[in-house]
Parts: C-alpha cells; sequence; structure tokens
C-alpha cells in the first residue's frame, strides 16, 4: 500500500496469534517501523522478534493501557526511537477470565467488571489517542485506528460493558476525526466480526464455529489477517479520504 514505508507505528495490544499481532507483522511488510506493545512484554516483544527475525523493523514493549502515564511513556518512547509517530492502532481489550468472563448483564454485572473493562477498552483509547494526536498534528499526517466491534451492533444479553465501553468508541472517534482532520490526521472506528485468533481457535468449539459459518456471506472464517489488511489500507495514503468512518470487517455477517 502507498505511503507507509519508513512510517512508524505503535500496535497497542500485540501478542502472538492475535489482531494486534498479525496487524503489527503486516505494517512491517509494509515497511513500517512497528512498536509492538502490550500489557504482557514477553508477548509484545515476541511480536517484535518475529518481524525482527524476517527482516523487518520492530521493538516490543510493556505498557498498561489503563494508566495514562504508561501509555504516554510507550508514545514519547516510539518518538524517541524512530523519529514520529504515523499510525496509532488502538486494540488492546481484557478479554480475560476475571473481566469478559463476569461481563454479565446491565441488572447483575459486578460495577467492578464494568470500572475496569471501561478503564482499558475506552478511558485507555483516549490516553493513546491524547498523546499521539498532538504529535500526529504537529507531523502534518497520521492515522488513528480504533476497535469496536461487531458483537456491539448485535446487541448481545450479556457483556454488558464491553458493549458500552466499546459503542463510547463511535463518539470518541468522530470527535478525534473532527479535531484532527484539517491537520491531516484521520481517525477511523475498525469493527472486527468473528475473528479466528489463536485464542478464539483454542476456546471455541466446532459447533460455535460452523453457526458463525452458517451467518457469513464467505467461504471462510475471518482471521487476524483479515483485519490486519483493513489497518493497512486506513493507515495508508490509498485510505486518505477516509475519516471519522466506522468500518465493519465481518465477512458480511448477517446477524448484525
Ligand atoms: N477476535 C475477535 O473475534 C474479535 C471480534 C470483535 C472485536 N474484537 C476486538 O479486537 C481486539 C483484539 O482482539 P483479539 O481477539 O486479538 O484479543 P486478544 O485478547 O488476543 O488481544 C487483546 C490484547 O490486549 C492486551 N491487553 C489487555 N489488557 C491490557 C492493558 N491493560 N494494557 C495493555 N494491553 C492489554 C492483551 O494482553 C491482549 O494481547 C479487541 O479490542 C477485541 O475487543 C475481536
Amino acid at each position: 500500500m502507498r505511503g507507509l514505508n519508513g512510517k512508524v507505528a505503535v500496535v497497542a495490544g500485540a501478542a502472538p496469534g492475535n489482531i494486534g499481532g498479525a496487524t503489527a507483522v503486516r505494517l512491517a511488510e509494509e515497511g513500517m517501523l512497528v512498536v509492538a506493545a502490550d500489557l504482557r512484554e514477553a508477548t509484545a516483544q515476541a511480536v517484535a522478534d518475529e518481524i525482527t527475525a524476517s527482516g523487518g523493523t520492530a521493538v516490543g514493549r510493556g505498557f498498561d493501557i489503563s494508566d495514562e502515564q504508561s501509555y504516554q511513556a510507550l508514545i514519547e518512547f516510539t518518538v524517541e526511537r524512530f523519529g514520529g509517530l504515523h499510525g496509532l492502532f488502538n486494540v488492546a481489550a481484557d478479554l480475560s477470565p476475571q473481566t469478559i468472563g463476569r461481563d454479565t448483564d446491565v441488572i447483575s454485572e459486578p460495577v467492578e467488571v464494568w470500572q475496569r473493562t471501561i478503564d482499558v477498552t475506552l478511558t485507555g483509547y483516549m490516553y493513546g489517542i491524547r498523546h499521539a494526536l498532538p504529535i500526529m498534528i504537529k507531523q502534518g499526517s497520521g492515522s488513528i485506528v480504533n476497535t469496536m466491534s461487531s458483537s456491539v451492533w448485535m446487541g448481545e444479553p450479556e457483556h454488558v460493558a464491553y458493549q458500552a465501553a466499546k459503542s463510547g468508541l463511535v463518539g470518541l472517534t468522530r470527535h478525534t476525526a473532527t479535531l484532527g482532520g484539517k491537520h491531516g490526521v484521520r481517525t477511523n472506528l475498525l469493527s472486527p466480526g468473528v475473528i479466528l485468533t489463536e485464542t478464539a481457535i483454542r476456546s471455541t468449539t466446532e459447533e460455535f464455529r460452523e453457526q458463525i459459518m452458517a451467518s457469513v456471506r464467505a467461504p471462510r472464517l475471518g482471521r487476524p489477517e483479515d483485519i490486519a489488511a483493513m489497518v493497512a489500507f486506513l493507515f495508508s495514503d490509498d485510505g486518505a479520504y477516509v475519516n471519522g468512518q466506522s468500518l465493519l470487517v465481518d465477512g458480511g455477517a448477517n446477524f448484525t
């Protein structure tokens, strides 16, 4: 894709086999200098090692998206290391059993689960934008991609905090698109459908996958690389006139 070679990207939520990891790999293949970041430093480092081993440029770094100072330090590290910041992919989510596993319905939701989900998936994304946007505006270019989920449009009967936090990204994205747009900084929202990450392959049943397969207008289920391709497009000059949009990458699923 055009305009990515030599530019700098942060992938905030990258582990091998997940959406962030596949995106970091794709961006590096396009010639971007990549900072792969995650709560688990070792997994971020593993992504960076994979990229470096295949001739790309990447560093791995631990950070906590729910801690503003930690996210600020990640952005500052990136600019110091690579001399700028052109693409920010906010993709982290707390999908642990303690959080998403206890994220029920609005009547019985534990408040700490609600709070943790908002802290990671909404406030955390805001921290990244708050510290990246001034750098991109000064530079006169940049692209931010926030990750929502097709499940928001389904109105699932559980995962109330996840849906509320992800929905908040609509406003955050459109606000940021307005703030940055005239300065050449675009912000978009990407909603994956069901994507077979390594974790999803391990944790879903054949029956569930067949159910999803029946609902997509595609000959296969989604892969992390499908999302990576859309992020690469949105970061590139080919996506130069796409700003403030909400894009579903779900194989044309018919449950949304
Ligand atoms: N996989 C799917 O089917 C699917 C569908 C719809 C939306 N999504 C969204 O796509 C994104 C990626 O999903 P995934 O399937 O790759 O999930 P994942 O759990 O593999 O990736 C999320 C990453 O965020 C990291 N993380 C969690 N808390 C963090 C924190 N406090 N600070 C920094 N990093 C933290 C995790 O360690 C993990 O590596 C998420 O935002 C998810 O909500 C995924």
